[in-house]
């Protein structure tokens, strides 16, 4: 047997090398034929007119491509329109070298899932990796095979409205998350026709921004560029990500399009990544406005010495860089570095076998939209609503007999549903509340006003809105944000409900009936007042095509709420920064002491911690054991605890397990998340959960800047949220 398995091995080995050396020698075949100039077409990305994701600077892409100055196209998609562009390329240029078609597929493409922060509170690696999948599966039918996707950006400020496109505030779990996001994207084999490379963006730091304004200065330690916002990228490249896409922000001083040390010192000489890397939208162009670079032919030879493969829209290097050449401010073998970056991912796409097999119309009609993937969307809708409140159990609403009233602009909404970056989601397609409300419940016993738009100051319907949930037993009240309020460009400098909102609420509030408050919204949000006046409170984000259908789940109880929060919910804008892996300050919080680190106007609590959520179930932890008390380096011990389900309802519980280093070379957070698990409990049973605790889960930066552990004691925590935990001690010796 042993023999066989030993042969087997040797011959996989051996073809495995053989394809790579097939790659190679194609790719150096090809390289020998092209001319400079073909070898800079191959490093130019440019938008069609299909969609505007950014200042529009280039039109005529298509006889650009004629000419074979143009390798990559982004914003166009469906099978016919990419085979027509590919046909130029393919059959109408002098080598023939086929295009790859790029677009920002980050939640869906045509069936659009919740926003990825509002995924991301699902804490289902699985579900999130499957809506990756479902997009890849829709994005290739039509003619995509590369998306810039996953946004990895570690936020914490709700001020920026990208914080909408991430995974939240924790490393660990933005780590997780990008993971599963790279995987469902790429698959198993990037030839297949359903695979799509990813992209990890926004490398780097780009949600460190100053004051939460977008495309703004960021200034961090090397030690918390290395330990809060690099590990999603590192987590990336582990999980095969092809491509990397540089950020508009400068990092201590240089912007990212123009940074050797993040794209070659890091991102190449350390983490090994052999992809290519693209820019952000005219990023090179932008140096010139950021004063790095005295004019476009000094910004593109500074992104090209510094390690950027692709221009996108910046025709910087479609103007400059043959010029470059001439001039030996750059190397050719830099532009054929870069080129063959770029061939070598069209190759493992399949691209020269086949350049049409991304192009197939019969596919597309299959799989866009099919029953399976709005399926798929509900369940992961329904797995991103967070219950943030449930007096007196107003929900779930069970009792068919019960008038509601359906109150809110957002209620009836299908736009603001699929949320910002939708790609080729269609909102009109999308199912509204009141409409997923109605398909579940008799409908004479529903009826809706809006009472005030999203945002100004229009009163004039608040008085029906009045009479209309008088004659209520419960008021559903839709209140956030329009999907334009977050996302890219869209930060805000203050966090409340926008427009009279919130006025509405106290008006409603005055009829003394239930409030069930459902929110929509694409960033945390100052809601203490509202969430006070609400007897429950749904963080719904905005959940896509499906998203009324999976709240009425919720709402009637079809779905138990699991989901928790990826990021911290201030109670006012002035609170912020506020995230729960803070240090504890010389001064901590002491109420009895006047001199320690607070505010006088407000609570140093978050109005929401981050992991929060309830559920219609309710868990009871108890009984928190570690194996040993003791732990060596390279050892491990068991942290396990028992969870009951006191509740009638079957619940999901996302158990979470954070670690404090009591005592460093540098101060250390108060606590941090290094594990969780999604755990089904049925009502009233017990579950017994444990987990492996290593060294590698005690590492950081310390005080000279090497990554290990140092001896000493640890805190463990294990509970339903970083604020209400049980807790154990070991000592590192
Ligand atoms: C935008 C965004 C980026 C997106 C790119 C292409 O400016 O910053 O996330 O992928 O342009 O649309």
């Amino acid at each position: 047997m042993k023999k066989i398995l030993l042969i087997l091995t040797g011959a996989l080995l051996f073809f495995s090398c053989t394809k790579k050396s097939e790659q190679e020698l194609f790719i150096s075949d090809l390289m020998n034929k092209m001319t400079l100039q073909e070898k800079i077409g191959q490093l130019v990305l440019f938008s069609s007119d299909w969609d505007v994701t950014g200042p529009t600077i280039k039109g005529n892409y298509e006889k650009d491509i004629r000419e074979g100055k143009c390798g990559a196209i982004f914003n166009a998609f469906t099978a016919d329109y990419t085979r027509k562009l590919q046909q130029v390329a393919v059959e109408k240029t002098r080598l023939g070298i086929p295009l790859i078609f790029g677009y920002d597929v980050i939640h869906g493409h045509r069936t659009i899932f919740p926003i990825s922060l509002g995924e991301s509170a699902s804490w289902d690696l699985k579900a999130m990796e499957e809506s990756a999948r479902v997009a890849a599966i829709e994005a290739s039918a039509e003619g995509i095979q590369w998306t810039f996707a996953p946004m990895v950006d570690i936020a914490r400020d709700p001020r920026w409205g990208r914080v909408s496109e991430g995974a939240g505030e924790d490393t660990y779990l933005g780590c997780q998350i990008a993971k599963a996001r790279v995987k469902g994207f790429q698959g198993d084999d990037l030839s297949k026709n359903n695979t799509i490379l990813a992209c990890a963006k926004h490398f780097a730091a780009y949600g460190a921004a100053q004051a939460g304004r977008d495309y703004n200065t960021v200034d961090i330690s090397e030690r918390v560029l290395r330990e809060t916002y690099l590990p999603p990228f590192k987590a990336c490249v582990d999980e095969g990500a092809a491509t990397f896409m540089t950020s508009f922000n400068e990092l201590d001083g240089v912007p990212s399009s123009g940074n050797k040390y993040l794209l070659k010192d890091i991102l190449r000489d350390e983490w090994k990544f052999d992809g290519f890397v693209v820019t952000d939208y005219t990023s090179i162009n932008e140096m010139v406005k950021h004063g790095i670079s005295k004019d476009d032919y000094d910004a593109g030879k500074l992104a090209i010495n510094s390690g950027v493969d692709m221009d996108m829209q910046g025709t910087i290097y479609y103007n400059y860089l043959e010029k470059m050449v001439k001039n030996n401010d750059v190397s050719e073998a830099t532009i054929d570095n870069a080129c063959r970056n770029i061939l070598n991912l069209k190759y493992k796409l399949g691209l020269f076998e086949d350049p049409y097999r991304y192009c197939d119309a019969e596919r597309e009609k299959k799989v866009v939209m099919c029953d399976e993937h709005i399926a798929k969307a509900r369940e992961v809708a329904g797995k991103s609503i967070v219950l943030l409140k449930n007096a007196k159990s107003t929900l779930p609403v069970v009792d068919k007999t019960k008038r509601i009233a359906v109150i809110g602009a957002l209620a009836t909404s299908k736009e603001d549903m699929i949320g910002s970056w939708s790609a080729a989601g269609d909102g009109k397609k999308s199912v509204t509340l009141l409409e997923g409300l109605k398909k579940q419940y008799l409908q004479h016993r529903i009826t809706y006003a809006k009472g005030c738009e999203v945002s100004g100051n229009d009163k004039s319907g608040f008085a029906k809105a009045i009479r209309t949930a008088r004659n209520s037993d419960v008021i559903i009240l839709t209140l956030g944000e329009s999907k334009w309020m977050s996302g890219e460009a869209a930060s805000r400098s203050n966090i409340n409900l926008p427009g009279v909102q919130s006025d509405l609420l106290v008006e409603l509030k005055k009829l003394h009936k239930p409030i069930v408050l459902v929110l929509m919204n694409g960033r945390p949000l100052a809601i203490e007042k509202e969430v006070s006046m609400s007897d429950a409170v749904l963080e719904t984000w905005y959940l896509g095509t499906t998203a009324g259908d999976a709240i009425a789940d919720v709402i009637f109880g079809k779905v138990n709420p699991s989901a928790k929060l990826p990021i911290t919910f201030p109670r006012n804008l002035g609170q912020v920064p506020i995230f729960y892996n803070c240090k504890n300050t010389g001064r901590p919080f002491d109420k009895n002491n006047k001199y320690t680190s607070k505010y006088l106007d407000v609570d140093n609590t978050p109005l929401f911690p981050f992991g929060y959520g309830l559920s219609y179930s309710s868990f009871e932890y108890f009984n928190l054991k570690l194996s040993e008390y003791k732990m060596n380096e390279g050892g491990t011990i068991k942290a396990s605890v028992s969870i009951k389900n006191t509740s009638k309802y079957d619940g999901t519980e996302i158990v979470q397990l954070y670690i404090q280093d009591l005592v460093g070379s540098v101060t250390r957070p108060l606590k941090e998340l290094k594990a969780f698990k999604k755990v089904f409990i049925p009502k009233g049973e017990t579950k017994h959960i444990t987990f492996d605790i290593s060294t590698d889960d005690l590492k950081f930066y310390r005080r000279d800047m090497t990554f290990g552990t140092e001896k000493g004691e640890f805190k463990v925590f294990i509970g339903t949220n970083s604020s209400n935990t049980l807790e154990a001690k070991f000592t590192l010796q």
